[in-house]
């Protein structure tokens, strides 16, 4: 492109929060791709500053001469129309993002648990000042799924979005399944590769996978759906032994978003979750993610890719970017959230789903009926019982058909209380195709 073309062109200042994992790439990307952007945007992008919380540590980046540790004063120059947030947590990044939107600054943001828990503000704010609030990096990174649901799919009626939406635990997961490596081994590579969260608690307990759930079912659904809302479980407490009681069964363990419309109801839930071998998450390996939707009238839709690490979350964040700042030059505003349908949140309790139950009991004669009859005297059928020799006791493995949670719950008490029960060792949860 000429001089001449590039200053005929509105420049539209951006300030960038982060120059972490994903900032840093977002700033490479923006560097690298300039010239396609200001074809795609009929715009050029005028990065304005950098705000990280130590100058010391970037000050041979060849960005450190935009860098400052002031993110509230860089957001209110006049001279930046958008706001790219990738610090990271939620109290000060709300503050930042909120007198953002306030100043008539448009948003994009790569933070699920900000958006997850304060949607309804930020939503708000975004529709006063007229502005764009997009987030398409904060569910699965590079995978465009937001777009998708908040768009292609605004004309149908979705009841379902289930899969694989955080990277770090997939990784973790599929590499004790398929190598064996530890569990504390594979978490420290997902930290080193920049796919686990600055806290990698919120990885492994599944907080980051509710975030996405949140999100993604506020969307699928019209309802507005928090973290706090979501049934979460993490993968912690998986085992080798189960990964390998898995793998006998022909089955592996995801850690899975499942969002689901029941009637006039939502629900949403993250937990580990057992999956036969040909199913199609079965073969979602290393960081990938991968998202079903079903929708009444498109049917079955999958969504498939990167879903975490720097460059994968900057192409998400720099195509709403690009969305953005078409705005800023041609005017016009992205569509918001939409809450209209306000669907009740089903409690956890009512939702069904199959369960796989590993316990350890006495090798007597009767102990199996007995056990039996606690799943039925709940009313929970059982498909299969499987018993295996363990040392004096035997391992007895039981999986259910359909039931609610609150009596598979109340069952699992029971056994615990039975004297022929030396343990319940773990409860996990099953979807076959
Ligand atoms: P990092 O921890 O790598 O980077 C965070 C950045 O924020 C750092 O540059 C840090 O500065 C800066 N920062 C922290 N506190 C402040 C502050 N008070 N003022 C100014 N700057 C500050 O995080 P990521 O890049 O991995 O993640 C950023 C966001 O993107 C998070 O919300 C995350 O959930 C989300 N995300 C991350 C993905 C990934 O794969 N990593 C994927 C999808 C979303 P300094 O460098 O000086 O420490
Ligand atoms: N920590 C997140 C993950 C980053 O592992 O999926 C992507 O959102």
């Amino acid at each position: 492109m000429s001089d001449k073309s590039q200053q005929d062109h509105r420049s539209v200042g951006v300030a960038v929060l982060g120059h972490g994992t994903v900032g840093s790439e977002v700033l490479r990307l923006i560097g690298e791709y300039s010239e396609d952007l200001t074809h795609r945007i009929g715009g050029t992008l005028d990065i304005k500053g950098v705000a990280v919380s130590d100058l010391e540590k970037h000050k041979d980046s060849p960005a450190a001469h935009l860098m400052t540790t002031d993110a509230m004063s860089l957001i209110e120059r006049d001279d930046v129309d958008i706001v790219v947030e990738v610090i990271g947590g939620i109290d000060y990044p709300r503050q930042l993002v909120l007198a953002a939107l306030n100043a008539g600054k448009s948003v994009i943001t790569a933070n699920k648990a900000l958006v997850a828990a304060h949607s309804a503000e930020l939503d708000d704010a975004a529709d006063r000042a007229g502005v764009d609030l997009y987030y398409e990096a904060a569910v699965a990174a590079a995978i465009p799924v937001i777009g998708p649901l908040r768009r292609s799919l605004a004309g149908d009626r979705v009841v379902a979005v289930k899969g694989i939406v955080n990277g770090t635990t997939n990784f973790i997961l599929d590499a004790m399944d398929s190598t064996g490596a530890s569990y504390d081994d594979m978490l420290a590579e997902a930290t080193r590769l920049g796919y686990a969260e600055a806290d990698p608690t919120a990885d492994v307990e599944g907080h980051d996978a509710a975030s996405k759930a949140a999100i993604l079912a506020s969307l699928a659904f019209h309802t507005r759906v928090t973290a706090d809302d979501v049934y979460c479980e993490g993968i912690s407490k998986i085992t080798a032994d189960d990964i390998n009681a898995a793998k006998k069964a022909g089955q592996t363990i995801k850690l899975l978003a499942i969002c689901e419309r029941n009637g006039d109801k939502v629900s949403a839930r993250v937990h580990p979750t057992l999956i036969p071998r040909e199913h199609p998450l079965a073969s979602v390996s290393q960081s990938f993610n991968a998202i079903f939707v079903e929708a009444e009238a498109a049917g079955r839709l999958m969504f498939y890719g990167n879903g975490a690490g720097g460059a994968p979350t900057a192409s998400a964040v720099l195509g709403d970017l690009v969305g953005a700042a078409r705005n800023k030059v041609h005017g016009g505003r992205a569509p918001g959230a939409s809450t209209y349908a306000n669907l009740e949140i089903a409690d956890f309790g009512e939702v069904e789903t199959r369960y796989h139950v590993d316990m350890d009991v006495d090798d007597q004669l009767g102990v199996l009926a007995r056990i039996a009859d606690q799943f039925s005297g709940a009313g929970i059928s059982l498909r299969t019982v499987r018993q295996e020799e363990k040392g004096d006791n035997a391992r007895l493995i039981v999986v259910t058909h359909h039931a609610p949670e609150r009596d598979l719950a109340g069952v699992v008490e029971k056994l615990k209380a039975m004297d022929e029960v030396k343990s319940v060792n773990s409860v996990i949860r099953l979807e076959s195709e």
